[in-house]
């Protein structure tokens, strides 16, 4: 499974039959070239992880999933959604995916209530990517690896907003998963992150730090 970094919380997913995009808020990377998205997953309804998905999805006819609420606010735009919750696995043909929960707010940026923020858990080629979204520390992570088991973790870690350093240290430990990659950093002055500091306390306690550049794709 091919994993690629678009900046902030945004990461593409390559599959057999095209690629999955999460949380397409592309400033980092605007020539970004999202032709065969099959589907995009929004964790919830701000505008850094809204992003491009209503234009990616008119462009490429891909399917969006999201939490109810915000799948009825993108089928606005006439695009194709499926509007899931938390709760069990959702069948694609590339694999599969869980909502899981998130402890942040969600609305659109015209105020519009987009439902519970998610994170997301795919099960594809064989392996468990979680994307946590934007979230606190919270001890949901504990049934991360009680139940789901995780081989990576995409973690936000910049602070104001969500985790800062320091939990997602803890969170990574909490999801036991073998590779943490942190995201939702440096895109603003408020979300600065110490990330040689990551780096260090994520080896120290046994996990293996994955720091990408913008662009950078990944084989796990
Ligand atoms: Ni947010
Ligand atoms: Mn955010």
């Amino acid at each position: 499974m091919k994993l690629k970094y678009l900046g902030h919380s945004a990461f593409e997913i390559e599959h057999k039959n095209g690629k999955i995009l999460i949380d397409p808020f592309l400033v980092k990377c605007p020539d970004y070239d999202y032709s065969n998205t099959t589907d995009i997953f929004v964790t919830h309804g701000h505008g850094d992880h809204l992003g491009k998905a209503p234009k990616i999805a008119i462009e490429t006819g891909a399917l969006i999933t999201a939490v109810f609420e915000l799948a009825k606010y993108c089928a606005k735009y006439g695009v194709s959604v499926n509007g899931i919750s938390l709760g069990g696995w959702v069948k694609y043909d590339w694999g599969s995916a869980i909502a899981l929960p998130a402890f942040h707010s969600s609305s659109a940026d015209d105020g519009t209530y987009t439902g519970c923020p998610v994170g997301f858990l795919f099960d594809i080629d064989g392996k468990r990517i979680f994307h946590a979204g934007d979230t606190c520390l919270n001890s949901e992570m504990k049934v991360l690896k009680e139940i789901y088991k995780p081989d990576i973790a995409v973690l936000p870690v910049g602070g104001h907003f969500t985790m800062d350093v320091e939990s997602a240290v803890i969170a990574a430990q909490w999801i036991g998963a073998e590779t943490i990659i942190p995201m939702h950093y440096n895109t603003f002055p408020q979300i600065n992150a110490d990330i040689e500091k990551f780096k260090e306390c994520i080896l120290k306690q046994g996990q293996k730090p994955l720091v990408l550049k913008i662009e950078e794709s990944v084989e796990l």
